[in-house]
């Protein structure tokens, strides 16, 4: 350990001792260089929730996998040594890496064969709050995934805060995922078949137990929420607090201060909460469009009763409180207003067997008419202005996330440049526009980040020619 870090240090022992961060145990840093260097193996493992054993596949044993925690600047080398029955990948989603390391099975490398090992490596040159995940068929949804924080190195932290929690949401699925598509496909029309996979629950840091999230009276905390579901955006907030949004995807914006926020399967949000208001508080989730709550976590200031039961419908306060729109958010810092868009590419999203996937249900998904791998790539150019222009003509939500780039997203009736963003979560029949530089020459993946509907054809691929 290197001196200086000792309140850092400090705090993850704190967090580690609440069991909400996982230590990476194949972490070793290389002495005093900047290359960082971990090893991941997915493997199966039996995890336990509450008193539920859930055989799945993991990363070193658990759900979620280890935390990776870098600094901005590093150069990382990830080992991934694949012990599944399955081949597979790992995606860094958010962080903008060279083509041929973005674990995206035929454009960026073949899958790593059982019992083979990939090494990833690449230099981490942005900051924020990321995740890693498997990225081949349906694997995300049986728990291969991990948070992976990027701290800016020293006095560049812009945000002093007192704490952190670093917070992975899931939609628990105990059966095997295929299984679950299969009856989604077997749908007639919507009709009969699920729209959905059957989850068993809702897991914060792979547990249905409120986790305890210990702060002291006065204290800033900051907390990373992460969306790792498959199929699931929540609504998110936090009893007797407001939430102050400082940062999505990884990128600051201007601070803004709500009640609730609904996040995306794919979509990061850092909040800081004040930690003024002495007592126990749930933290509460649902699916979003669900009034049941669910408690994943429980604030607990020091010397306070450890047991208090949660609301189990939104209570009036948090319902009437300010929910963050996508609206509000302004970037921090923007650079001078970028070149004109060069090139406007339409993606409209719809449902296939009835079209509009009327009621959530359809048996494939479409952007502009077209069931990927079966549909035409976006061509783009290096260096060009590009615009995504999302249309969504379905009554499902679809989280849009855009590998190898973070774009500027605007929404309708906002004018100026929007916010940094690099999942974009389209409610029916919403509009937005995702505009980036064509910058990392490649073939990225453009994609629903609703697993399911990804399966069901929501993808194109980003071609530079
Ligand atoms: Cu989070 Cu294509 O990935
Ligand atoms: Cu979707």
């Amino acid at each position: 350990m290197s001196p200086g870090v000792g309140r850092r240090q400090f705090l993850s022992d704190t967090l580690a001792a609440a069991a909400l961060l996982s230590v990476p145990r194949a972490a070793a840093a290389l002495g005093d260089t900047t290359t960082r260097e971990f090893v991941l193996t997915a493997r199966e493992a039996t995890h336990q929730v509450g008193t539920t054993p859930w055989p799945t596949w993991t990363y070193d044993g658990l759900v979620p996998g280890p935390e990776i925690r870098l600094t901005r600047g590093d150069r990382v080398r990830i080992r991934l040594d694949n012990r599944l029955p399955q081949p597979t990948t790992i995606h860094w989603h958010g962080l903008a890496v060279p083509p041929a390391m973005d674990g995206v099975v035929g454009l960026s490398q073949p899958a790593v064969q059982p019992g083979e090992s990939f090494t990833y490596e690449f230099d981490v040159t942005q900051s924020g709050t990321f995740f890693y995940h498997s990225h081949v068929g349906l694997q995300l949804d049986r728990g291969l995934y991990g948070a992976l924080i990027v701290e800016e190195p020293g006095e560049n932290e812009r945000l002093r805060v007192d704490r952190e929690y670093v917070l992975l949401l899931d939609d628990w699925l105990t059966g095997a995922p295929e299984e679950a598509l299969a009856s989604i496909r077997n749908a007639r029309g919507g009709m009969m078949g699920r729209e959905g996979p059957a989850y068993a629950g809702y897991l914060l840091n792979g547990t249905t137990a409120a986790s305890q999230l210990v702060v002291a009276r006065g204290e800033r905390v900051r907390l990373r929420l992460i969306n790792a579901a498959s199929a699931t955006p929540f609504r998110v907030g936090l009893t007797g607090h407001t939430l102050l949004v400082t940062h999505a995807d990884g990128q600051p914006v201007d601070p803004i201060e709500v009640s609730t926020l609904v996040i995306g399967m794919g979509e990061r949000y850092d909040v800081i909460v004040s930690a003024t208001n002495p007592g126990t508080w749930p933290l509460l989730v649902s699916p979003s469009g669900s009034a049941a709550t669910v408690s994943l976590g429980m604030f607990v200031y020091t010397g306070y009763d450890r047991s208090v039961a949660p609301p189990v419908v939104w209570p009036p306060e948090l319902q009437a409180g300010r929910a963050l729109r996508y609206q509000d958010l302004r970037s921090t810092s923007l650079a001078a207003p970028a070149l004109p868009a060069s090139l406007i590419i339409p993606a409209v999203l719809s449902g296939g067997m009835g079209g509009m996937g009327m009621g959530g249900g359809a048996t494939s998904w479409t952007i502009n008419g077209q069931i990927y791998p079966n549909a035409d790539p976006f061509v783009v150019r290096e260096g060009a202005r590009v615009q995504i222009a999302m249309t969504n003509r379905s009554m499902m939500p679809h989280p849009m996330h855009l590998h190898g780039h973070t774009g500027m997203l605007s929404v309708p009736g906002v004018s100026g440049q929007g916010f940094a963003k690099d999942t974009v979560l389209l409610n029916p029949m919403d509009t937005a526009t995702l505009e980036f530089t064509a910058d990392n020459p490649g073939r990225w993946l453009f994609h629903c980040h609703n697993l399911y509907h990804m399966e069901l054809g929501m993808a194109r691929v980003v071609e530079y020619r």
